[in-house]
């Protein structure tokens, strides 16, 4: 499932970000992925050892933490540190798989990546290509949100950032670990709770309506072993 989570970051701190993102240090990219996505990763990285970076990585974490759409698409565990990548001059990332494990650096700690997010800092107009292209079961989506949106989609997927022709492309990544591995059971899960919602508003909180929330939870119980 690809989820598109609209306005996670207003214009004003997508602008606030941009400013200290485009003021600071970036780095070669290539030298944090994995040996085959070396290959075919050409764009650069906020240095991660800059003294911005902390500041500016809590703050996607914690704005994407009050998204309620994403608390139950992802169902998160553990994130590991928001980075941030910039496309430019034909950069690209070609088809890859994320690693399943990642090593947060600043504690040392491995998570496995179970779901993975973009959330977008440059607006669609301001670039040409750079289109996130995400290939599940259901075929090829391709992604280009405004500034400040999100998409939530598994790490199980193979994708591909198409090359920037021209203007600048910035976005911040990550890796959730999710409470639940799987992304059916957690497909099943989102569903659900998403149609107990709208339920829930039209008819108010039946007792049929308890019995199913009663089941969401503990087939949640059953699947975040
Ligand atoms: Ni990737």
């Amino acid at each position: 499932m690809m989820l598109h989570i609209p306005e996670v970051l207003s214009k004003a701190d997508v602008l606030a970000m941009r400013n200290v993102l485009d003021a600071g240090k970036w780095v070669d990219g290539s030298a944090t992925a994995g040996t085959l996505a070396a290959e075919v990763k050409c764009n650069s990285q906020f240095s991660t050892e800059s003294a911005q970076y902390l500041g500016l990585s809590q703050a996607i974490a914690a704005a994407l933490e009050r998204q309620p759409l994403f608390v139950s698409a992802a169902l998160p565990d553990r994130i590991l540190p928001p980075m941030f990548n910039r496309y430019a001059g034909g950069g690209t990332y070609g088809n890859h798989i994320d690693n399943a494990i990642q090593r947060d650096r600043l504690t040392g700690d491995r998570l496995r990546t179970d779901v993975s997010v973009t959330v977008f800092l440059s607006e669609p107009e301001d670039y040409e290509g750079g289109e996130l292209i995400v290939e599940d079961t259901y075929g090829s989506h391709e992604v280009k949100l405004p500034a400040g949106d999100a998409i939530v989609y598994p790490s199980s997927s193979l994708h591909r950032v198409e090359p920037v022709t021209s203007g600048v492309r910035v976005a911040s990544f990550l890796w959730v670990q999710s409470l639940v591995a799987d992304a059916w059971q957690r497909n099943m899960l989102f569903d659900l709770d998403m149609a107990l919602l709208k339920l829930r508003a039209q008819v108010g909180n039946t007792s049929e309506i308890v019995t199913l929330t009663g089941h969401y939870h503990n087939l949640l119980r059953q699947w975040s072993k």
